[in-house]
C-alpha cells in the first residue's frame, strides 16, 4: 500500500510541536504573504537559526512589502550582508518592486514563478503557505522524508524525479488539501526535528507506521548521498590600506556575477595559482610598504577561496576617486575611501568582512615589508 505523506498523525504532531517561527501565523490564522516571501528567500541555502535575526532586522527596517519596494538597493544588500548568495537579496528587492507596481500579490504557483528568484521550490512554498494552494514544495527536508517513507534506494536525478512524482501525488491527499500551509510546514519541522539526516528519531515520528525505510531498517541509510565533487581551490591577493583617519580603500564589484555589486578590498583577479607577497609589486593599487596581514579562507558552493591579505598604512591617500591604473581595476569601480563607522552599513560579502577583520594587525609589525611599484 502506498504510504500517506499526510496522515492525521502528522497534523496532530504539528499542532502540538510546531516551531514558533517569526514568519509563521498563529495556529489557524492566515500567514502574511510578505513574511512568507521574505522568509522563503532567506531560507534558500541558509538555516532557520541563521535566518531568524536577519528576518527581524529586515522587518524592522522594511515592515511592509511597499517599504521594501521603495528602498534603495544598496540598503537592502547591506542588511543582507553575511547571509550570502547576494543575488537572492537583489531578486527579493526586484520581486517586491514588481509586486508593489502591480498592486497585487500573485497567489498561484505559475504566477509566482515569473518573479525574479522564484524557482519551483520557492513558488510552491509561498503558494502553499501564504495562499493555501495544495502543492508540495520539495526542499532537502521534504526530499529526505519522502525518500525514507517510500524507501527510495536511488540517488541523484533518478531520486529527484521519483520524489517529485510522489510529492505531486501526495498533494491530492484530502487532509493536505484542507491545510496545505500546515502540511508543508509540518514536513519542514519533521525533517528538522525527527527525520534528521543522521540518527532519525523514528520512535516518536508520526509517519513511522507507514515508513518503508524504517520497516526495512534503512531509515538512517536513506537517502543515499550524492557522490561528493571535490571543489577546486582558487587564490586571490587583496590589499587593505588605511589612512591616518582609519579610512579603508574599497572598490565595488561589477553589478553582475559572483558577489555582484558588493564592495571589496582592491586586489588581483582570483586564479588557480597561489599569489605570493612579492606579487604586490604587480597588483597593488598604489605605492606602499606592504606587510602580510594573513590569509583568509572561504568556501563558496563551487570553489574554495584562499586570499592573501597585504596591508599598509599611509598618512593620506594619493589623488582618489580614480584608481591609479584602469587596467588593474578592470570592470570594478574606482577606489573609494570608507570611514570605519560606515563599513557596517556597506554591502560587503562575508569573505570581505573576514579580510577587514585582519585590519587590527595593521598596527603590529608582522613580517617583512614588500615594496610595490604601484
Ligand atoms: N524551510 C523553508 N521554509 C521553511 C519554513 N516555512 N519553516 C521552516 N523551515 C523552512
Amino acid at each position: 500500500m502506498t504510504p500517506s505523506l499526510f496522515p492525521p498523525a502528522l497534523f496532530a504532531w504539528y499542532d502540538r510541536m510546531r516551531r514558533p517561527l517569526p514568519w509563521r501565523a498563529p495556529p489557524g490564522a492566515p500567514a502574511d504573504p510578505y513574511h512568507v516571501l521574505l522568509s522563503e528567500i532567506m531560507l534558500q541555502q541558509t538555516t532557520v537559526g541563521t535566518v531568524i535575526p536577519y528576518f527581524a532586522r529586515f522587518l524592522e527596517r522594511f515592515p511592509t512589502l511597499d517599504a521594501l519596494a521603495a528602498a534603495d538597493e544598496t540598503e537592502v544588500l547591506a542588511l543582507w550582508s553575511g547571509l550570502g548568495y547576494y543575488a537572492r537579496a537583489r531578486n527579493l528587492w526586484r520581486a517586491a518592486r514588481e509586486i508593489a507596481a502591480r498592486g497585487l500579490f500573485p497567489r498561484r504557483t505559475e504566477e509566482l514563478r515569473a518573479l525574479p528568484g522564484f524557482g519551483p521550490y520557492t513558488a510552491a512554498a509561498v503558494a502553499a503557505i501564504a495562499f493555501a494552494e495544495p502543492i508540495v514544495p520539495v526542499d532537502g527536508n521534504v526530499r529526505r522524508v519522502i525518500a525514507r517513507l517510500h524507501a527510495l534506494d536511488l540517488a541523484g536525478p533518478a531520486l529527484d524525479r521519483r520524489v517529485r512524482g510522489i510529492a505531486e501525488a501526495a498533494a491530492a491527499e484530502p487532509l493536505f488539501r484542507a491545510r496545505p500551509g500546515d502540511g508543508v510546514q509540518a514536513l519542514f519541522d519533521l525533517g528538522a526535528a525527527l527525520c534528521t539526516p543522521r540518527a532519525p528519531l523514528c520512535l516518536t515520528c508520526p509517519l513511522a507506521p507507514g515508513c518503508q525505510a524504517r520497516a526495512q531498517g534503512l531509515a538512517e541509510a536513506l537517502p543515499r548521498p550524492k557522490p561528493k565533487l571535490e571543489r577546486p581551490e582558487r587564490f586571490g591577493l587583496h590589499f587593505l590600506v588605511r589612512d591616518a583617519e582609519g579610512r579603508v580603500l574599497l572598490r565595488r564589484r561589477p553589478a553582475s556575477g559572483l558577489l555582484g555589486g558588493l564592495w571589496e578590498l582592491p586586489g588581483a583577479p582570483w586564479r588557480e595559482r597561489a599569489y605570493r607577497a612579492e606579487d604586490a609589486a604587480h597588483h597593488a593599487p598604489l605605492k606602499a610598504r606592504w606587510r602580510v596581514l594573513g590569509e583568509v579562507r572561504h568556501g563558496f558552493t563551487h570553489f574554495r577561496l584562499s586570499l592573501l591579505i597585504l596591508g599598509a598604512e599611509l598618512s593620506a591617500f594619493p589623488r582618489l576617486g580614480v584608481s591609479e591604473d584602469k587596467e588593474k581595476t578592470g570592470e570594478e569601480s574606482a577606489l573609494v575611501p570608507h570611514a570605519p563607522e560606515s563599513l557596517a552599513r556597506l554591502p560587503l560579502s562575508s569573505v570581505m568582512r573576514k579580510c577587514l577583520a585582519l585590519g587590527g594587525r595593521l598596527a603590529q609589525e608582522s613580517g617583512p615589508a614588500h615594496r610595490a611599484a604601484g
